[in-house]
């Protein structure tokens, strides 16, 4: 099958007596004995509804198996815990999502596993870093809130080569745009919260890899219990329904901002992979599917204030934490999703105050650039 298709068809549940089209919301929590290894049960993470959409992530992801956990922390924090453990050492990119680098400076550091973040996940500074204790390497390409690219094929055989676990988190890319596994990379970890879900209502992660990477990571889900419960299940389910439907519109309609943005006056910067200029683009082209809904920009405001003030004009486009939705949404990352960083480290990573990322929506797409431009207009006038 291919995308859309997958979307609209692959795992579909016969778990339906009644021959309805949707998987029945089994609401139970305790389901009668079995005689097999393992009974039913949602925090062992197998329960009908768990596994109709773990199948249709596996289709587009080209997995073999995968965990759906109440989060992506969940899925992110469950993942390298289970993979790793007090003496190992991992290697991530400095240009992460500000949760996951709080988590492994922090919590990772707590339980003894050592990490280097690097600039580039080029082979060079990766095999700079490697210690005869790195057992991991994780990824996030494109990056939050830079859109950085990195080389996924060259990341996953380097880390075949040094027999490392691979991890890339796949979120900002959907799985319509970019399918890490087949490129060489071991596991495939998505905030589910932003286009997988894609309509700002509900909350979940997943984690798709081979079936006995899943069985490791499994190990641990149980003991740390971050399942996902029926109901967000059969939401899921729907929502991917249109995932291809909607991530094509959103790939268009960044591609229009980003080039509008570029040309005007009151810009800086743009990141954005679609972009020629873009110092990814060509790796981006090679890898995606399609550029992707999420960008970044430096308008001409003069710090933090100016940037708050530029969000204030804007008439559709809504000031929000999270992305991926329907709906177009925009924020300021040095007060929403690197705000556990101190200064000095959202400088290094390059994070400014006046840095703003815009998730794009499946909205028209002269309506988008119309609130841009008014916004641009009024900001100047001020
Ligand atoms: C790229 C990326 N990964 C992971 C996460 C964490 O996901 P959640 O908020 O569902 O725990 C986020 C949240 O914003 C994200 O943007």
């Amino acid at each position: 099958m291919k995308k859309s298709t997958a979307c609209v068809h692959a795992g579909n549940s016969n778990h339906n007596p009644a021959h309805g089209l949707n998987t029945p919301i089994y609401t139970s929590s305790a389901f009668g004995y079995l005689d097999t290894a393992e009974n039913i049960y949602p925090r062992y993470y197998n329960t009908p509804n768990q596994e109709v959409v773990v199948q249709k992530l596996c289709a587009l992801e080209q997995g073999e198996a995968g965990l759906l956990f109440g989060s992506g922390m969940a899925a992110i924090s469950t993942t390298m815990l289970a993979l790793l453990q007090a003496g190992d050492h991992v290697i991530l990119q400095r240009d992460l999502y500000g949760g996951t680098h709080h988590f492994v400076t922090t919590e990772l550091k707590r339980v003894g596993v050592d990490y280097t973040l690097v600039e580039e996940t080029t082979v060079d500074q990766l095999e700079a870093a490697l210690q005869s204790t790195t057992k991991l390497v994780y990824i996030e390409t494109p990056s939050n809130p830079l859109l950085k690219i990195t080389d996924v094929a060259a990341v996953g055989s380097w880390a075949q080569q040094h027999r490392l676990i691979s991890v890339i988190d796949n979120t900002f890319a959907s799985p319509i745009n970019q399918n890490p596994i087949p490129l060489g990379i071991d596991v495939a970890i998505h905030s589910g919260t932003k286009y997988l879900g894609g309509h700002s209502d509900l909350c979940f992660g997943a984690v798709i890899t081979s079936q006995s990477i899943r069985d490791r990571i499994y190990g641990t889900a149980i003991n740390l219990g971050g399942s996902v419960n029926a109901a967000t299940c059969a939401l899921i389910e729907r929502s991917l329904k249109t995932l291809s439907l909607r991530v094509i519109q959103q790939n268009k309609n960044a591609q229009a901002v980003a080039e509008f943005l570029q040309q005007h006056a009151g810009v800086q910067q743009v990141h954005y992979p679609g972009l020629a200029n873009h110092p990814g683009h060509d790796i981006a082209q090679r890898q995606m599917q399609g550029f992707g809904g999420m960008l970044s920009f430096e308008p001409k405001v003069g710090g933090g204030e100016g940037a708050e003030q530029f969000m204030r004009q804007l008439k559709i486009i809504t000031p929000a934490i999270s992305l991926g939705g329907i709906e177009s949404l925009i924020c300021a990352p040095a007060k929403t999703s690197h705000i556990k960083l101190s200064a000095e480290e959202r400088q290094q990573v390059g994070v400014s105050d006046e840095l703003l990322r815009i998730s794009v929506g499946i909205e028209d797409t002269e309506d988008l650039l119309e609130d841009l431009q008014q916004a641009l207009v009024m900001i100047e006038e001020l």
